[in-house]
């Protein structure tokens, strides 16, 4: 299961190029987390629907559509793991279900997965059927923030388990406020911070379990901030729908910021691009697009996740 670089790689029925598809370094994957295939970006024909992240020592494996493949693929990922020290077990979620159900398919899940990044830990929630609490396509965000933070006041909107508060308190920020309407994502951003940081540090991060839309006095008395993250979800209806709601939060900035602010601003949703942003921030200062992360190559730059660092007009 190690081809060389002109070596081609068999999945199910298909070939694929090793260096497109990365499965053959099962026996060379080191602490970091990442992901392996990203099917979703397309450039891997008939895998579309597949994504395979590696968050040592397990293998995640996630369906988004049941395809004949899917079984062979998963049997040659045991196969090769079985030959792997480096993989303890091999967790398969089906997105496409019901419920999206978790199974661990190959060897024992330890009891407290970790995702490793940079140095820093995170809890993963792989034992549930659930989302499992941390984006790899986050990295550049988390990175950014990490690079910026030092002295820095953070107002860190939609946190949900709060990977880019760890970062920002990781680079020294002062404070972070994270606020997300889901308290259970908090109560695991709580928790990320404990795994990382002693008392004095997880301090400076708080925890505002709220709906945003019903949060701006809250919010505003603790303005202005040096850095506002925005990272919501594309279509959450009943909660935020991006086409319809991104602009009235862009809109409420001019309460929350100064003149020096900078704004992260996210966006996951391959229908908008980043017009779609830039269109309803009239005179800020588009200051920085972060990269894409390694392992999210896309065929469409645009319909990847889109992160800018945007400053207010002067
Ligand atoms: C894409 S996730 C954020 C990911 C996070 N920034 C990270 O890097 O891990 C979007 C989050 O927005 C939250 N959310 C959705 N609508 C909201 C609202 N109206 N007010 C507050 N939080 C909301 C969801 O609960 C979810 O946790």
């Amino acid at each position: 299961m190690s081809p060389g670089p002109s070596e081609f790689l068999q999945v199910g029925h298909l070939i694929l190029k090793p260096a497109m598809v990365q499965l053959p370094h099962l026996d060379s994957l080191g602490r970091e987390s990442c992901r392996l295939m990203h099917g979703r970006g397309g450039c891997l024909p008939g895998f579309e629907h597949v994504a395979i992240d590696w968050f040592a020592p397990t293998l995640l494996v996630t369906f988004h559509a049941e395809k004949e493949a899917n079984h062979p693929m998963v049997d040659q990922l045991i196969e090769a793991a079985s030959k792997a020290s480096e993989v303890a077990a091999i967790v398969v979620q089906e997105r496409h279900l019901r419920g999206a159900p978790k199974r661990t398919v190959h060897g024992k899940l330890p009891d407290d997965p970790i995702a490793c990044e940079s140095g820093l830990r995170y809890h993963l929630n792989l034992h549930r059927n659930q989302n499992h609490g941390f984006f790899l396509d986050m990295k550049p965000g988390r990175d950014w923030i990490r690079e910026n933070a030092s002295g820095r006041r953070v107002l860190n909107l939609f946190a949900y388990t709060c990977s880019l508060s760890v970062a920002a308190i990781a680079g020294g920020a002062e404070s972070v406020i994270n606020l997300d309407m889901a308290s259970s994502a908090l109560a695991s951003g709580r928790e990320n911070h404990r795994l990382n940081f002693d008392s004095e540090r997880c301090r400076r991060a708080s925890y505002h379990a709220h709906d945003l839309f019903k949060s701006w006095g809250k919010l505003k008395r603790g303005a202005p901030y040096d850095i506002i993250v925005i990272d919501p979800p594309s279509n959450q209806p009943g909660s935020f729908v991006a086409e319809k709601d991104y602009g009235k939060v862009l809109r409420r900035l001019p309460e929350l910021t100064h003149s020096e602010t900078r704004i992260l601003s996210c966006l996951n949703a391959p229908h908008l691009n980043e017009a779609f942003l830039t269109d309803q921030l009239p005179g800020y200062r588009l200051e920085l697009r972060l990269p894409r992360a390694n392992g999210f190559e896309d065929l469409h730059q645009e319909s990847a996740l889109k992160c800018m660092i945007f400053i207010p007009p002067a």
